[in-house]
């Protein structure tokens, strides 16, 4: 215990070692600061999400748009200004993403440079390679894996349900398969060698993405052997083999194989997470969704394309459950090439930029309500013409979007069938 004691008070003198000599530069003057205290304090307490610091910084968010924090010896500026949000998101070269390696060492190590971190020509390199794969989504795979999660289900009587672990055993399991064309097998034999190895290392490490990194080493050298399915890992590898257009190198591969694993996994699993828990505590809403289902699909478990479709409120409760709970409430760490202007200061070049959805989607002032969950604010609306950022914005847009939302509808008409299960999902 008294190790414990030491250690503790080891952290926060450092803490506070680091933020007495923290120079702030000149235009971050005016700019509040979540102080390091804060956060640690936050952390203790386990009170450390981005909907909480939303909820005791939003006086700052509102009056000026930005608020800075001082992490690992470096400020960043947190930015829920629409406006600056808008434009930053339209000029991806004057507010390139931050080198992974300046924020993350460990991350970039494993990492490397992916289509998620990196800028300019590479980026397009690697954009123009992984785009046509999430043209064509293979929907039967995520119609087997969503049926598999429902004999999961049945064979649990009646005991209460870890919502987040099965919805992250149905992720990986989906991505492996629509992605990758390998089967994790998590939902139906969550103890084999990959799903094990996963959980130790979860455990393990604060930073699960040096798993990834050897979950998929071993998955390319299976993949390899029998790649005919026409999904992204096929055609990644058609690039690399291709001579005459050698698009990408195996470490670049790998590297963006990994970052797809990190970017589609939790990401969906955390929107299907919430979402089942706001259907759980909105009666009337599950009752209107699942209506529509019934409706379009009658007694069908399997929908078709044009059915999927026309699940019109299904599509409002996921994006207004992608407002509520952004999976990605702080975007990765962009870095300004030019001074920026905010309401009321100026930040300077070099400052480093976290862009904070969630702050926009709670703003009173853009949203009415915003703690409320109304999906039909999304009706018949633009989402252009929406301060809705699930998705990011510009050329730098969720890859996956697309594959995610068929996968959120997929999931959502299975769990239709299975209603009084729902009905009883709780969350802490
Ligand atoms: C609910 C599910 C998802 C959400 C909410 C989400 C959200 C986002 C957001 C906000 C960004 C922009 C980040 C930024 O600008 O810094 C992004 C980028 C990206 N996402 Fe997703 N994502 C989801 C699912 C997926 C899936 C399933 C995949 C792939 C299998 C994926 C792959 C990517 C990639 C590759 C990028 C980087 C795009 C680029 O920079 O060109 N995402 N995602």
């Amino acid at each position: 215990m008294s190790f414990w004691i030491f250690v503790a008070v080891a952290i926060i003198l450092y803490i506070v070692y680091k933020s007495l000599n923290a120079r702030t530069p000149d235009g971050l003057k005016d700019v509040h600061t979540i102080s390091s205290f804060h956060l640690f304090k936050s952390a203790i307490k386990k009170r450390c999400g981005t909907d909480q610091m939303y909820l005791d910084f939003q006086e700052y968010f509102e009056r000026d748009g930005v608020v800075k924090l001082f992490i690992k010896g470096k400020w960043i500026c947190l930015i829920s200004d629409p406006i600056i949000v808008k434009n930053m998101l339209l000029r991806p070269d004057t507010f390139p993403k931050l080198d992974l390696k300046e924020y993350s060492p460990i991350c970039s190590r494993h990492l490397g440079v992916n289509v998620v971190h990196s800028n300019g020509d590479i980026w397009k390199r690697y954009r123009r390679v992984c785009n046509p794969a999430f043209k064509i989504i293979p929907v039967h795979f995520f119609v087997e894996t969503g049926l598999k999660l429902m004999n999961v289900l049945e064979r649990i009587d009646n005991k209460p349900i870890e919502v987040m672990d099965l919805m992250q055993r149905f992720t990986l399991d989906a991505l492996g398969k629509t992605a990758f064309g390998f089967d994790f097998n998590n939902l139906e034999d969550p103890n084999n060698p990959y799903v094990t190895t996963y959980n130790d290392l979860l455990k393990k490490l604060i930073n699960c993405i040096i798993y990834l990194m050897k979950l998929l080493k071993i998955n390319i050298n299976l993949l390899l052997l029998e790649k005919s399915n026409g999904d992204l890992l096929e055609l990644m590898i058609n690039a690399c083999e291709d001579q005459n257009n050698a698009n990408l190198t195996d470490v670049e591969l790998r590297h963006n194989l990994s970052i797809f694993m990190f970017a589609g996994h939790e990401t969906t699993a955390d929107a299907l997470s919430t979402l089942l828990y706001l259907l759980a505590v909105h009666k009337d809403i599950q009752q209107k969704a699942r209506e529509e289902v019934m409706g379009i699909l009658g007694d069908s478990s399997t929908p078709s394309a044009e059915q999927l479709k026309s699940l019109k409120y299904i599509n409002m409760l996921i994006y207004e459950n992608l407002r509520m709970y952004p999976s990605v409430p702080i975007f990765s760490l962009r870095k300004l090439s030019e001074d920026l202007k905010c309401k009321n200061s100026i930040i300077p070049a070099g400052t480093a930029i976290g862009i904070y959805p969630y702050g926009i989607h709670h703003s009173p002032t853009l949203w009415e309500n915003p703690e409320k969950f109304i999906p039909e604010r999304f009706e018949n609306k633009n989402l252009e013409n929406l301060e809705f950022y699930g998705f990011g914005g510009g050329s730098r847009m969720c890859l996956g979007n697309n594959f995610s939302l068929i996968e959120q509808r997929i999931l959502y008409v299975n769990m239709n069938f299975h209603w009084l299960l729902i009905a009883y999902i709780k969350m802490d």
